[in-house]
């Protein structure tokens, strides 16, 4: 994992980096895979869809702030990683229709948990390489951007992770 960028925006000492606000969102992500997991292995299918189901909206916003602001920023200024910002995409993919998949297989009169932990921990396991990838060298770079840009992405991108329906808030 790596440290966060020293230097918030010289205009607000208080204001956090992006590293700091995605990271955050990561673990507070990886808290829920905790829940959702616990309420599977205690025979408890219904918060188990309640929790996955919280982690599909999560995982959303969480990606749409990458997609909407961080990564058009990072392309337009960064062209080296075009490849790394296109593996990432397709993670995206992957992580939001296998939960979907499980979320669905939880539903209903005859819940199917075995394939809900399977979906889960593959989700897991690629999600755990992929935030330490953006972590260690995709939103440091945002950070690093000339200017007041690094701010302006942290700003926003705090403002779309800040758009939740309410029965999924923190
Ligand atoms: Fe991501
Ligand atoms: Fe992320």
């Amino acid at each position: 994992m790596s440290e966060f960028p020293q230097g918030a925006p010289a205009d607000d000492p208080q204001a956090r980096s992006l590293t700091a606000e995605l990271t955050t969102d990561h673990r507070e992500i990886d808290g829920l895979f905790l829940e959702a997991r616990t309420a599977l292995e205690d025979g408890r299918p219904e918060e188990a869809h309640r929790a996955l189901d919280r982690i599909w909206m999560r995982l959303a916003v969480h990606i749409r702030a990458e997609h909407k602001v961080v990564f058009p920023a990072l392309a337009k200024d960064r062209p080296d990683l075009q490849a790394t910002l296109q593996a990432l995409h397709e993670d995206h993919d992957f992580f939001m229709a296998t939960l979907a998949a499980a979320v669905q297989g939880l539903r209903g009169p005859s819940p199917d948990p075995a394939s809900a932990r399977a979906a889960m921990e593959a989700v897991q396991q690629r999600l755990a390489a992929h935030n330490a990838l953006e972590e260690d060298q995709v939103y440091p770079e945002a950070d690093r951007l000339p200017g007041a840009e690094g701010a302006r992405i942290t700003r926003d991108a705090a403002r779309e992770l800040a758009f939740l329906p309410r029965r999924h808030g923190p």
